[in-house]
């Protein structure tokens, strides 16, 4: 996949891109990061990039004719708009989500662009902007940190990123729960045993534990993602042991 990254801070991706799964998946070339500078392709000759808005008002708009260059060259970089998709991180976007990850997933290349000050003049979204994305109800900085969190999320689940494609599977959010606890190594610490289940060797048991304990997680916590899920009879068999325990 390849992933074009539109930012006037393109140094803050050096940490996320060099560390951990994102630079393991770019040094077996899973993907490919183009950090474009939007400041480099600026018009003026202070490298603008920004200006007061028309109408009056606080801070800063971000300028078209940078943004609208960034494209022109991106069009011509051979086979760019085959399944591709333009992205603009903005707090008035759509709620992002697992479901959104794993669709943005399936595409050859996405390009992100990253808003600052109060966001870029409405003609860049209008004319160049295919979907608009929110990572949560609270206004941020800038676009750098939410296109990190959509980078991250799609990256682990591209085919081969992963040591173990099992674990992306199981993850919270892929089968609409949230995933079961974890336990490892000591057995019994400070005082606190691991539940016995899981050192039995019984994977019938341990799975029938797990799918208990997610489900159990899920009515606790996030109830409304149980208002959307297909329960399976096995499934809707635990979650009605569940309802009957006291302390649910
Ligand atoms: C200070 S914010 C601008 C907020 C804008 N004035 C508004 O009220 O919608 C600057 C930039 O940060 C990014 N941003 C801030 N919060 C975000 C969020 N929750 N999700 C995605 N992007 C966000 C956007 O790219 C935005 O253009």
């Amino acid at each position: 996949m390849k992933i074009d990254i539109l930012t006037l801070f393109p140094s803050m991706f050096y940490g996320v891109l060099g560390s951990s799964i994102l630079k393991r998946a770019i040094s077996k070339d899973h993907i490919q990061v183009n950090l474009i500078d939007i400041r480099d392709h600026s018009n003026d000759k202070h490298n603008k990039v920004d200006d007061y808005p028309y109408g009056g008002g606080a801070g800063m708009v971000m300028k078209p004719e940078p943004i609208f260059n960034v494209f022109d060259e991106l069009n011509k970089t051979p086979g760019y708009f085959r399944d591709q998709k333009t992205i603009f991180m903005t707090p008035q976007g759509k709620k992002y989500s697992q479901k959104k990850a794993q669709e943005l997933s399936q595409l050859d290349r996405i390009t992100i662009l990253c808003g600052h000050y109060e966001g870029v003049d409405e003609r860049v979204r209008d004319n160049l902007v295919d979907e608009e994305l929110s990572i949560g109800d609270f206004v941020l900085t800038g676009g750098e940190l939410p296109a990190m969190v959509i980078m991250d999320s799609v990256v682990r689940l591209l085919p081969g990123v992963l040591g173990d494609e099992a674990s992306a599977q199981a993850d919270s959010f892929n089968d609409y729960l949230l995933e079961h606890p974890h336990y490892t190594r000591p057995a019994i610490f400070r005082g606190t045993d691991v539940p016995k289940v899981l050192l039995s060797g019984n994977h019938a048991q341990i799975d029938r534990w797990r799918k208990k304990e997610s489900l159990k997680r899920t009515l606790t916590r996030r109830p409304d993602l149980l208002e959307n899920v297909k329960l399976n009879d096995f499934e809707k068999k635990l979650l009605e042991e569940l309802k009957q325990q006291d302390n649910i």
